[in-house]
């Protein structure tokens, strides 16, 4: 295979005027009125069970943005049998045949479908217009032009020694039987890229969309079977999460798992793959993303300026829904006074607003169990005397699910809201001694159970370097005077390890190497 050369997808800026903006504005409207009903897809037929779910706007939530099937236990065991079928055409089919399907779409999403998908995802996931080019348009798009990429470099790793008479090869087999794809709200470009990269190496995968994400992932699969994606290949089986479970797990097939969500989800996903070991006919690969505790940590030699607009973007784009946001801070005392006052000025002026306003910075969370979390801790931390609210803490859900940014003070570091995921717009900060500078990192380190992202903002180079190598297992995407949000792909490997993931890293040859199966041939003449 020789794909052509990759680069990251231009954004584009949706100036006024611009005809990006014109086609969004038309895209939003066919969206916001259109309310499609989404059936299951299995062997690239429709099905409908008339078990129906709805997907309701964050912001207006008495407006359905689509409706979906439900699929039974049928359903499901239909789709793997369907996906195994499938496999053996697919797995044989040449690689370029294979890769070109995947570049096709690329291609489609990029021209002439990113304003709908831009438009499912603002309406349906409560993103602005930013937020959704950088997910439904840039990082989907090179999901699937990099995994084509990876692939590629994957397929030509040979044995690099051959001796007389001798011809060693390896061959990149899939993996046995069929990979489950469970996927979450926050992101369709990880929504799509969890079928998509086991699909990409000859996988077949079922595909269980969350309800909150739904149009999103139904715009995504379209665009792959319109890019020629064969019957089968990647089943669309929207179901309830503990049915579906329970179902792929009980599947003496199943290959593999590739997982986004919660750490309690993952967690008994394991568990139940660990029940039935001896009944599967492989040992299934498991890869998994889950929570974050991510915090930024402030040297005394850091530039302020800096500081705060990264922690502004960090905690609140994307309402702190991404998997990456910025939830906890660690500032210098001597800097604290200065940092504080800037940031609330900055809070100030965030607007919260509904996302078809392209002046919004912020929207609504995205549903109703969401909100009510994030607003218990909240509520812990107005009640409790080691905290102040310096800004934000009002929620209002009685047309859309509204939070403020929130930035709460706390003089305890081990602070319920310095530990545990939250999911939501709030950061909390703590103000430490710079003379414990090295203590603070290592408290930093120990007070979550979490290690995905974590940035250091300091211009002292010995300082970096102690952070680094104190915060070494803190983080599995670390970041030096920038927020620790925003990993690209082809860029910046994206996942965490400790209780954050398995740390395959998406947006890399290593998740891509999970799904292939190698077969050493040696050849003698
Ligand atoms: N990759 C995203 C980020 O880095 C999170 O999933 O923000």
């Amino acid at each position: 295979a020789k794909v052509p050369p990759i680069h990251n997808e231009p954004f584009l800026d949706y100036a006024v005027g611009s005809p990006e903006r014109i086609n969004l504005r038309k895209a939003l409207e066919k969206v916001s009125s259109e309310c499609p009903h989404i059936p299951l897809v299995i062997n690239g037929k429709e099905v409908k069970t008339g078990q129906i779910g709805k997907q309701q706007r964050p912001d207006k939530h008495q407006q359905t943005i689509c409706e979906f099937e439900y699929a039974d236990h049928e359903n499901v065991e239909a789709a793997i049998r369907g996906a195994l079928k499938a496999k053996k055409h697919w797995e044989t089919m040449p690689i370029d045949e294979r890769l070109s399907i995947f570049l096709k779409a690329a291609d489609l999403l990029s021209t002439q479908y990113r304003a709908e998908a831009c438009a499912a995802v603002m309406l349906g996931q409560g993103k602005t217009v930013w937020q959704a080019e950088i997910d439904a348009a840039v990082e989907t798009i090179d999901f699937w032009r990099f995994g084509c990429k990876f692939a590629e470099e994957i397929y030509n790793i040979q044995p690099p020694e051959n001796v007389k008479g001798v011809w060693n090869r390896a061959e990149h087999r899939p993996l046995e039987g069929f990979v489950a794809a469970i996927t979450p709200f926050n992101f369709v470009a990880i929504a799509a890229n969890l079928p998509s990269s086991p699909a990409i190496m000859g996988n077949v995968a079922v595909w269980k969309p969350t309800e909150s994400a739904m149009l999103g992932a139904w715009t995504m699969f379209n665009i792959l079977r319109e890019a020629g994606l064969p019957d089968g290949v990647i089943q669309f089986v929207p179901a309830k999460a503990s049915d579906f479970a329970k179902q792929v797990t009980h599947s003496e097939h199943l290959g593999g798992l590739h997982f986004t969500g919660s750490t309690a989800v993952f967690e008994e996903l394991q568990k139940k793959i660990a029940q039935n070991m001896s009944h599967y006919r492989s040992y299934p690969r498991v890869v998994g993303e889950t929570g974050g505790k991510n915090f930024h940590f402030v040297h005394e030699s850091a530039d302020i300026e800096n500081v705060v607009h990264n922690t502004i973007r960090g905690a609140f784009e994307y309402q702190g829904q991404k998997c990456s946001a910025t939830s906890r801070m660690y500032v210098p005392n001597n800097l604290w006074p200065s940092i504080r006052e800037r940031l609330v000025a900055e809070a100030k002026t965030i607007k919260v607003g509904s996302p078809v306003d392209f002046t919004s910075f912020m929207t609504a969370v995205i549903h109703e169990r969401s909100f009510d979390k994030i607003q218990s801790y909240i509520q812990k931390a107005k009640e409790s005397s080691s905290c102040k609210i310096l800004f934000g803490g009002r929620c209002d859900k009685s047309v859309g699910y509204f939070i403020e940014p929130t930035i709460i003070e706390t003089t305890d570091p081990d602070f319920v809201t310095m530990k545990e995921e939250i999911f939501g717009p709030v950061v909390t900060v703590y103000a430490y001694d710079p003379k414990h500078y090295v203590e603070t990192l290592e408290l930093a380190d120990s007070s979550s159970k979490y290690g995905l992202t974590a940035s250091i903002f300091a211009k002292d180079r010995d300082a970096i370097s102690k952070a680094e190598e104190v915060l070494r297992n803190s983080a599995g995407n670390f970041y030096i005077n920038d927020k620790c949000t925003g990993s690209i792909v082809g860029q910046q490997p994206f996942g965490g390890s400790r209780k954050s993931g398995t740390n395959d890293k998406s947006g890399s040859a290593s998740n891509l190497m999970r799904w292939v199966s190698v077969r050493s041939i040696k050849e003698s003449f």
